[in-house]
């Protein structure tokens, strides 16, 4: 079973940052899905794949803000820092942590509640969606 699992609860209607999130979720599921296998050979190349594109996502979410003219663009911005400390930090400790899916799943929540509550705040600042009046 995926550890989250994306729903339109999560979106923020706007198809790139949507699409983005979809894509993390889904790097975030591959490297549970081998920790909770015990696969070490897979586990560090996985979670570095989703730390890299953790730090794509970000600079991009962050580069939108920027243009939008979002007040709290820098403390959102110190946001995305402390995530990613985190997943170095466990990513630097792998070895030596005992229990990695319970510090993992601490680390993919941090990330939802960014995504269902911290990005929801920017969301009067972005353009318009596609969809509306076109
Ligand atoms: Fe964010």
């Amino acid at each position: 079973m995926p550890l989250i699992q994306w729903d339109e609860t999560m979106s923020l209607d706007m198809d790139e940052l949507d699409e983005q999130h979809r894509e993390l979720i889904d790097l975030i599921n591959e490297a549970f899905d081998a920790i909770q296998r015990n696969d070490e050979r897979c586990m560090a190349p996985l979670i570095d794949k989703m730390r890299d594109y953790a730090v794509v996502h970000f600079e991009a979410e962050e580069a939108i803000l920027r243009s939008c003219g979002y007040p709290e663009s820098e403390v959102h911005a110190g946001q995305h820092r402390v995530f990613e400390e985190k997943v170095e930090e466990f990513r630097r400790n792998l070895a030596a942590q005992a229990n990695l899916s319970q510090v993992f799943i601490f680390l993919s929540r941090w990330l939802t509640s960014h995504i269902m509550h911290e990005d929801r705040k920017f969301l009067p600042w972005l353009p318009e969606t596609d969809d509306e009046g076109a």
